[in-house]
């Protein structure tokens, strides 16, 4: 037997679905009556919450349990949440003993149930992903910052070959439009000025991505709208057009492409060519000129050959990406690219990874370089590293450093003075941070 844990940490790894996530099992337990451990304070109860997307999540996730063993030799209760807590199930249990709990990303409105039954010497594992939704069963929003998540749709029926998500977060379902509008109200009473919409395939939302923005943008005192992730065959021209018409709508597309070459885009089944792509991108950039587009890339999918390299160096060229996120190839258990023949050899991949970050650099410094001078609206989020710094997000989703008395959930006028690859240097133009 043990005691019902007084102070938790949520730590939460990988995508921002998981930090929405996390955010949630955070009330979940407030609700319970129990309050976050101060920095540096030892937690009663640590929730880990995993990322299983690549190489070796699920082996750095027990080395993470493994660490919270604290020098007296005694460790907080530990919960294993997320995709690799999915990925493991009962598993995890045999595989280290220090976990207590084992909850899947469809059953975390029963945390503090699982907690409770490890107060009574059990340890429970929960990895259902039942039909009703966990949000009907999750407290109300709380306080949140200047710019908050909010989930609408999860899973994935894509299927992609490489991707693990499809079986970690189940089939896709949407939640009901209703639902989403009042959690965005409740959001906005308790702060959000920024709210961006999540899902694993957010614009294959039932209700219709481009209603829904329609929707949240009336809601006064809500500023800025943004989404993600987007899948390119699911860009409709409703949702293009909303690109145009909405003003809160922040001009950025995340739109993963994954690779410039049709064959391997056809062997990944992602249902796109380079070209219809492409094409997409056009009527983006028609409807909203400004629009800063970012991607994901796999390099050295299996039997991607030199010539399937240099179509994806083309593509993002033809793009000019603002930013984009690219990542080697790590065979998932359990996917159909894991079988494939063909593998890239490490040396060729880290050539390929390197030179393709070099070139997404080059484009992305341009696309900052191209805001000099500039003026602009940033929302404050965070202190900078400097005193009297801070650091808020423009139209763009850029980092803005400015030196400004002003205060996290401010939105300023700034020009724009500076321009780095990862970010820029602003200027205070309104008068109300002085
Ligand atoms: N190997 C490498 N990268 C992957 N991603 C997803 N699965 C894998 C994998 N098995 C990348 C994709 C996706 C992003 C979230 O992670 O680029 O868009
Ligand atoms: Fe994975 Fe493809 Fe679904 Fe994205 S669209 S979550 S990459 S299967």
């Amino acid at each position: 037997m043990t005691e019902i844990p007084k102070t938790y940490r949520v730590k939460s790894f990988g995508c921002q679905m998981n930090v929405y996530d996390g955010e949630r099992m955070a009330e979940l337990l407030g609700a319970e009556g129990m309050r976050a451990a101060a920095d540096g304070e030892d937690a009663d109860l640590v929730v880990l919450n995993t990322c299983h997307i690549r190489e070796k999540a699920a082996e750095k996730a027990y080395s993470d349990v493994g660490r919270l063993r604290r020098e007296d030799g005694s460790k907080p209760m530990i919960a294993l949440a997320g995709c690799v807590a999915q990925a493991e199930g009962a598993e995890a249990r045999t595989r280290s003993s220090m976990i207590d709990l084992v909850v899947g990303p469809q059953a975390y409105h029963r945390l503090p149930e699982m907690v409770a039954e490890v107060a009574k010497g059990h340890r429970p594992v929960d990895t259902d992903m039942p039909a009703i939704s966990k949000f009907g069963a999750l407290p109300a929003r709380r306080k949140v910052g200047p710019s908050a998540f909010l989930t609408v749709q999860e899973g994935c029926d894509k299927f992609c070959t490489y991707c693990v998500v499809p079986y970690t977060r189940g089939a896709e379902i949407s939640r009901p439009f209703a639902d989403v509008v009042a959690e965005a109200r409740s959001l906005v009473d308790s702060g959000a000025r920024e709210i961006t919409v999540l899902g694993q395939n957010v614009n294959a939302y039932e209700g219709g991505l481009d209603r829904l923005i329609r929707e949240i943008a009336k809601i006064d005192g809500l500023e800025r709208i943004r989404y993600t992730t987007s899948h390119p065959t699911d860009m409709t021209d409703a949702l293009i057009a909303a690109h145009a018409e909405v003003d809160k709508l922040m001009p950025y597309l995340h739109l993963p492409v994954q690779s410039g070459s049709d064959p391997i885009l056809k062997a990944m089944n992602r249902s796109h060519s380079a070209e219809s792509y492409l094409r997409t991108i056009e009527k983006v950039r028609a409807a909203r000129p400004d629009i800063a587009i970012s991607g994901d890339f796999i390099v050295g999918f299996p039997g991607e050959t030199d010539e399937d390299f240099t179509a994806t160096l083309s593509i993002v060229d033809s793009v000019r990406y603002a930013s984009a996120y690219s990542f080697k190839f790590s065979a998932r258990p359990g996917t159909p690219a894991a079988q494939m023949e063909g593998a890239v050899a490490q040396e060729v991949m880290d050539d390929r990874l390197q030179r393709l970050q070099a070139r997404i650099a080059e484009h992305s410094l341009a696309f900052n370089r191209a805001t000099i001078g500039s003026d602009t609206q940033i929302l404050i989020e965070r202190k900078g590293r400097l005193a009297g710094q801070m650091i808020g997000k423009s139209p763009w989703l850029q980092s803005v450093f400015v030196e400004t008395g002003a205060e996290i959930g401010d939105m300023l006028d700034v020009t724009i003075a500076q321009a780095l690859p990862n970010s820029l240097g602003g200027v205070i133009r309104s008068a109300k941070a002085a």
